[in-house]
């Protein structure tokens, strides 16, 4: 684990994470926030539970009018629900993701979250391009589609699911197409965003690269 405590931040500090599916951000964005001893909010379970609440309901998720109600009707009890974490769920959230409306409703609370009184650590698709623009360190963590899909289809055999490589990388092929193609928020580093890339790292080297660009930013302000 690398050197943490001399960065504790004494004044707010905004991070916010952005990148692929499966490239390491929730890892990197839990560590972020536990070490610096900041609130964190995974970004991906709003439009998990949203497609989940609208599959449970049997609702079309093409419905953009629908899953608009379901966006703006969301309570933070949603977010604990239990049957959020997995693939399928995750696709859920891809689709009813491109609706604007869908974004719209949710725009206000994750930015009441960022402008805590610590700040806060934010991983997603969109928080540093739309949600907060403002962060004070924006970062992009990727990785090869390939890379991702090896990491998924072990993860998954690590748990006794049997699985297939090519088919687990057809759909996180599908996933970025669908996250980077939509019209409204498309998944894309920031301008001022620091790209790691996580296809050849562990999860100490990705936070060791994430807390130097924290200290750089530190040190610069
Ligand atoms: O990060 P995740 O895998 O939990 O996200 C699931 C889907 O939710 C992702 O494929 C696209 C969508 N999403 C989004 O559009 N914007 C975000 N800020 C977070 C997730």
């Amino acid at each position: 684990m690398p050197e943490i405590s001399g960065l504790l931040p004494k004044k707010p500090l905004l991070i916010a994470i952005d990148g692929p599916a499966a490239a390491g951000k929730g890892t990197l964005a839990q560590s972020l926030a536990a070490g610096l001893d900041l609130p964190y909010l995974d970004t991906g379970l709003l439009y998990r539970a949203i497609g989940k609440l609208m599959q449970i309901a049997g609702l079309d998720l093409d419905d953009a009018r629908a899953a608009t109600v379901v966006a703006q009707r969301l309570t933070p009890d949603d977010l604990r629900r239990t049957d959020l974490r997995g693939r399928e769920a995750g696709e859920l959230a891809s689709r009813v993701a491109i609706h604007p409306g869908v974004r719209a409703a949710l725009v206000a609370f994750q930015r009441d979250f960022a402008h805590g009184p610590r700040g806060a650590v934010l991983d997603g698709r969109d928080i540093g391009t739309v949600i907060c623009p403002d962060a004070d360190v924006k970062l992009y963590v990727t990785a090869s589609p390939e890379v991702r899909a090896r990491r998924r289809t072990d993860e998954l055999l690590a748990k006794g699911r049997a699985v297939d490589y090519e088919a687990i990388l057809t759909e996180v092929k599908a996933r970025d197409e669908r996250d980077s193609g939509r019209a409204e928020a498309p998944l894309r580093p920031a301008d001022d965003a620091v790209v790691i890339d996580t296809s050849a790292l562990g999860p100490d080297e990705v936070l060791a690269k994430a807390l130097s660009v924290v200290e750089n930013w530190q040190q610069a302000r």
